[in-house]
């Protein structure tokens, strides 16, 4: 049997396995795994590792927030992705206050349609919960939409009370859908904010020093104190804090099924990149912010222990200056408190990672794939079409040269943004070759796709 293309010689790593095999591509699908595969094209990964496509579960595409609209829409947002091996995301959709979730959810696909070069699914980001909007997530649900993000923070615009999320939590109960937690105590930060602004502090570092780790850690044993009343599990976005992933423990020591994940920038950056000269720090202002040094390794360690469960992105670009007539980070040159909230990553995250956990010492190369694909894929309904090298799987995969090195500059990254988080940082280990369902969508550091040829997930409950 001759197979569309067989990715031969390499050695094929899941986060259960690592075996050396061909696999066997059809119709965009896994069809094989086993010796002597023939293709009518053949990628040659001798010596490489083949890998799951990577499933970034936290990206804000051509999102409007706080005055700007990140620079990344989804063309470009998902052309970066694929070249950093990415092949699937999962982005948030916004419900406006006052208006049907569907109508939110159709905007964002107006927006992905027709753009995206991965797959991509939708979060649906609730801002009100009544009667009507509990009602509507159910057809969510059933619709593939199958989770949603509720803010404990930035009150007036995203935030929801107690009773709210608690209410959102139960509805879930019945609908077979994930809640994710943004946990901050929005209110506690507002005081803080008010008070630094009256006190004459501009700069950016302020954004931090505004949002301590105990705003976090006690939003988070809240929000898993009400999941547990609840009697679902729950996830956490974008985890900063030791204090917090140490409630998450806690929590799950107790057999309490609750879940979070963290980002690279909790893990490679810190405090001190606020005091960067100027307005630099701008480029780090993100919620909730980068914590003193010495927080990373309690992350780090926390990835290797299960306390954390996810590494996925908070993607979210905004340019230094405005471009193309869009403002960015400039809005908040002399008030901290208007600094759009939000730092790029997506086309990094998996090499960055690799770096810093494998070559690390920190996680093996079966953990890092869980972190980065498997377990995103089973919390989030996309398993088991996504998230390893298994036969029947869509053909997402990674050809990843461990011995590539790649300095990460804006002057060459996909992402559609005036700087770099991690300017200067050379990392070992890259993607060779990305494929989608079969596909080529990147090649020797390079986009090979085409903007369009990603599809609409469906998501599964979560089971
Ligand atoms: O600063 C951040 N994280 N911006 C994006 C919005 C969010 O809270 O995820
Ligand atoms: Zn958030
Ligand atoms: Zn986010």
């Amino acid at each position: 049997m001759k197979f569309d293309t067989v990715i031969k010689g390499g050695t094929i790593v899941t986060a259960a396995d690592t075996t050396v095999a061909d696999v066997g591509i059809m119709k965009g699908r896994i069809a094989a795994i086993a010796l002597d595969l023939e293709g009518a094209e053949v990628v040659n990964a001798k010596d490489r590792y083949v890998l799951p496509g990577g499933i970034d579960v936290h990206t804000h595409l051509d999102m409007p927030f706080m005055g700007a609209t990140t620079a990344d829409d989804f063309a470009s947002g998902t052309t970066a992705a694929a070249v950093g091996g990415t092949t699937t995301i999962v982005d948030f959709a916004i419900q406006s206050k006052g208006e049907a979730l569907q109508k939110g959810l159709d905007t964002w696909h107006g927006k992905a349609e027709g753009k995206a070069a991965i797959d991509y699914a939708f979060h649906m980001i609730l801002t009100d919960v009544n009667e009507q909007r509990l009602k509507e997530m159910d057809k969510l649900v059933d619709g593939g939409v199958t989770s949603f993000k509720l803010f404990m923070a930035y009150p007036g615009i995203f935030m929801l009370d107690d009773a709210s999320i608690f209410q959102a939590m139960l509805r879930t109960r019945e609908n077979g859908g994930t809640i994710c937690l943004h946990c901050e105590n929005g209110g506690v930060i507002d005081v803080l904010i008010k008070r630094a602004v009256v006190e004459g502090h501009k700069e950016p570092k302020w954004h931090a020093l505004t949002r301590p780790m105990s705003a976090e850690a006690e939003a988070t044993r809240r929000a898993i104190a009400l999941a547990e009343m609840a009697g679902v599990p729950m996830y956490v976005v974008h985890l900063s804090a030791g204090d917090a992933m140490e409630e998450i423990r806690r929590a799950r020591e107790r057999g309490l099924p609750m879940v979070a994940e963290t980002c690279p920038q909790y893990l490679f950056l810190s405090y001190e990149d606020y005091e960067r000269p100027g307005f630099e720090g701008a480029k780090y202002v993100m919620s909730p912010p980068l914590r003193p040094r010495g927080n990373e390794e309690r992350l780090w360690n926390g990835l290797k222990t299960n306390a954390l469960q996810v590494v996925s992105t908070d993607h979210c670009s905004f340019c230094m200056k405005v471009e193309e007539g869009k403002p960015g980070k400039e809005l908040g040159k002399d008030d901290f408190s208007k600094i759009p909230n939000g730092a790029p990553g997506i086309e990094t995250r998996m090499m960055l990672l690799w770096d810093g956990g494998v070559n690390g010492g920190r996680l093996s190369m079966n953990r890092f794939v869980d972190v980065v694909s498997m377990t995103p894929a089973k919390l989030f309904g996309l398993y088991p079409k996504k998230g390893s090298v298994a036969v029947g799987a869509d053909a997402d995969l990674i050809v990843w040269d461990p011995k590539k090195k790649v300095t990460i500059s804006a002057k060459s990254h996909h992402m559609r943004v005036d700087y770099n988080p991690y300017e200067g940082r050379t990392v070992t280990g890259a993607p060779e070759t990305v494929l989608l369902r079969g596909k080529p969508v990147a090649k020797g550091g390079k986009f090979a796709g085409k903007p369009g040829e990603g599809k609409f997930v469906k998501r599964g409950r979560r089971s």
